[in-house]
Parts: structure tokens; C-alpha cells; sequence
């Protein structure tokens, strides 16, 4: 499905219990391509405490700041940039309530709902709103440039002249595929 609506970019982790989980992380990768969302970029690392803390730091006061914190430094996450109209609000919907036992009994089938273990290890991460994406992508792709990647790249993720790379789970340009509409 292809739409004429600008692209939106938002940031996406993949906790650290899924990546633990060979068959969770197939199957979310799998829903992210199905959802015809593009990775633009791809990275995966173990979070440090001071980066989770800084990170999350919009709950320092909450309950679960430290166990959250502890959680997401406790191994390797997959962290990437994802591509779509209204990507931001879609990937939200695809993973569900936040809540474990809201996602299984509200959206069973959403990421959170099927690979969620409890209220922290709930699976996903996705950005909130334009303002929380660009800062987010920031802190874990500080050399990543989001108006030039609107203004040189956006048209050929937007007109998917792109190859899929599986290892590196990652959309790469292709020019080769076929001219972009004039
Ligand atoms: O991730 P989301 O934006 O849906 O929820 P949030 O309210 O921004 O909370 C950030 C993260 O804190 C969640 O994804 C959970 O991992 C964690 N959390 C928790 O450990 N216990 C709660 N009661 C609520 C959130
Ligand atoms: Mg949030």
C-alpha cells in the first residue's frame, strides 16, 4: 500500500527480552514489514544505564523509573528508525497499551499484547509525538540529519526505490530500480 502522504519518522526499540527471543524478534520484525513501515536506520546495542536514564528521564519521578532504567540496560536492544505515513501513531497502534494485561485484553494481537511480559518488559518502544521523535532519534543516532534525510532520501523510500538488506534489517536505497516520477 502506498500513499501520497508525506512520510513521518519514528523512533522504535526493541527491549532487551525480545532480542533475547529469537521467535518474538522474528515475528515483530515481521509485523514492522508488514505494516509497510521502511527501516531506515538500524542499530543494535546495549544500552547503558546514563543513556537509558537520560533517555526516560521524562519519568524520573515515577515508580518504575529505576526498574525501567535497570530493565533497559540489562542487555542488547534493537533500535531503529522507521518510515511511513503517520508512522508515529501507527506504530503505537501496532504495539499496543503500554499496560500488559490491558494490551492482552484490549489488543491481543498488538505486539505488546503478544510479546509483552509485564508492565516494563513490554516489549516495544515508540516515540510519542513529532517533538519526542526527533529527540529521541537523536540520542541514539546522533549523526542522523532529519531534514536531509527529507530532503535527499525521503523521496525514495517514499516511491520505494529500495532494497531490502535482511542481515542488517534495513531499507537501502536503490536508483537503480526505476526513474522517480518527474
Ligand atoms: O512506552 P509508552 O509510551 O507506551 O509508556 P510510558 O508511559 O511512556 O512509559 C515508558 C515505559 O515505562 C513503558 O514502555 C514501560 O516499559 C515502563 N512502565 C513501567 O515499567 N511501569 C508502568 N506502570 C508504566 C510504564
Ligand atoms: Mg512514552
Amino acid at each position: 500500500m502506498r500513499s501520497n502522504n508525506p512520510l513521518q519518522l519514528t523512533l522504535a526499540i526493541l527491549k532487551p527480552h525480545v532480542i533475547k527471543n529469537p521467535f518474538a524478534l522474528q515475528k515483530i520484525r515481521q509485523l514492522i514489514l508488514d505494516n509497510d513501515f521502511k527501516v531506515v536506520r538500524s542499530r543494535r546495542t546495549k544500552i547503558t544505564f546514563s543513556e537509558a536514564s537520560y533517555f526516560y528521564q521524562d519519568h524520573k519521578d515515577k515508580f518504575f523509573y529505576n526498574r525501567l532504567v535497570t530493565f533497559m540496560s540489562s542487555g542488547p536492544s534493537d533500535i531503529h528508525i522507521l518510515a511511513r505515513d503517520n508512522a508515529i501513531v501507527r506504530w503505537r497502534e501496532l504495539m499496543g497499551p503500554t499496560k500488559v494485561y490491558q494490551a492482552q485484553y484490549l489488543a491481543p494481537e498488538s505486539i505488546r499484547g503478544k510479546f509483552g511480559l509485564s508492565d516494563t518488559r513490554n516489549a516495544t518502544h515508540g516515540s510519542d509525538s513529532p517533538d519526542s521523535a526527533k529527540r529521541e532519534i537523536k540520542v541514539f543516532f546522533n549523526d542522523f540529519n532529519i531534514d536531509e534525510w527529507f530532503d535527499n532520501e525521503e523521496i525514495y523510500f517514499k516511491h520505494e526505490q529500495l532494497k531490502f538488506d535482511q542481515d542488517l534489517f534495513l531499507h537501502i536505497i536503490d536508483k537503480s530500480l526505476k526513474p522517480l516520477p518527474s
